[in-house]
């Protein structure tokens, strides 16, 4: 095989570079500062977002961690509980932020294939009033999660639960949009299932940095001040809202295309004897437990493709905004020729 011309990178969605397109909708942003309220992209962004998922307002944050952390520290107080996935972002990958910055409990549960606790488990880990106990008081979902989308009806019935037992429910939505475009549904048919949501746009949507959180006035005015609180109020922000705008009119519809790439890839992957379910959105996930994954990783490297291989059991491969058609091609060869190198 030539050496490669260049990486294909399916490590994460997050490597994307923004497109010239995108830097020229940045570079001609009309700013102001931001913690005064002053800058009409930024403010254009929030209410353009919250008003697609349905919700009074929308405060835009620097990366999904902090909006989620934001979240967490507007519905919970001191001593609260969270329930939440136990291979959720907000459990496992966001440095227990939460309990660290917050001194909120996370009570995680064990999650299901479809991506989310079952729904009998969360009843009864809803604890009584009663002053032994710390008190419930959110539900944390991730949709799309780990790349499968959570099914509307299991999120319609975590919803009506949570207002059953005056839970509220937020979603990590850093891939909401993935999930719309796989269901065919509008972003609203998914958030109505969610007090608030945490939507991100440095991932598909290929901006360089940022996330939105959308909910309630009420919310996001104290979501704001927590925002400040855990310095995440930016000045002249406009100029990354702007690749936000940019990205919500030019980048949802063409997550398609990352699906059917994901699908094409595994397809080929199959076919080559390699383990793996086929993918609902951008991500798949090949099992390791056969592979020889030191030499995977060594031939993927040398011929130029990158994949997350660090997980436990599984390789992880994420197309997005910087893969093609031919880098699917290309990367497909490159898996095939490993199990048929001599
Ligand atoms: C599901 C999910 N939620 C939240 C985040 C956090 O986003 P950020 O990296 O912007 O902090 C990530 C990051 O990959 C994610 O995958």
């Amino acid at each position: 095989m030539n050496r490669p011309r260049h990486w294909i990178d399916f490590r994460s969605d997050t490597v994307t570079r923004p497109t010239l397109a995108m830097r020229q909708a940045m570079f001609d942003a009309e700013v102001g500062d931001d913690v005064w309220g002053e800058d009409p992209t930024v403010t254009q962004l929030e209410q353009t977002l919250a008003s697609m998922a349905g919700k009074a307002a929308g405060l835009f944050l620097p990366s999904g961690t902090q909006s989620n952390l934001v979240a967490l520290l507007t519905h919970c107080g001191r001593g609260d509980e969270f329930i939440v996935g136990d291979q959720a972002h907000t459990y496992k990958y966001e440095g227990g932020g939460a309990a660290a910055l917050g001194s909120i409990q996370p009570h995680p549960l064990p999650m299901t294939a479809i991506g989310g606790p079952d729904l009998h488990d969360i009843e009864h880990a809803i604890r009584p009033d009663n002053i032994h106990f710390s008190r419930t008081r959110l539900l944390a979902l991730e949709n799309t999660v780990h790349g499968k989308v959570l099914p509307l009806d299991y999120m319609t019935r975590a919803y009506a639960l949570c207002q059953r037992h005056g839970l509220q429910l937020h979603l990590d939505g850093a891939r909401v949009f993935n999930a719309s475009v796989a269901l065919g549904c509008s972003l609203i048919d998914i958030t109505r299932n969610a007090d608030t949501v945490s939507i991100c746009l440095s991932k598909g949507l290929g901006t360089p940095v940022g996330s939105v959180l959308v909910g309630s006035s009420e919310f996001i005015h104290t979501a704001r001040r927590w925002r400040k609180v855990t310095g995440g109020g930016m000045r002249q922000a406009g100029i990354l809202a702007a690749a936000g705008l940019y990205a919500l009119e030019h980048h949802v519809q063409r997550l398609a295309d990352d699906h059917r790439r994901a699908r094409l890839l595994a397809e080929r992957l199959l076919r080559a004897g390699y383990i793996l379910e086929p993918p609902q959105t951008n991500m798949l996930f090949i099992d390791a437990g056969e592979l020889d994954r030191t030499a995977l990783s060594a031939w993927l490297h040398e011929h130029g493709v990158k994949a997350d291989c660090l997980g436990r059991d599984n390789i992880r491969l994420v197309t997005h905004l910087d893969i093609n058609d031919d880098d699917i091609e290309r990367a497909a060869r490159v898996f095939e020729q490993f199990r048929t190198r001599a």
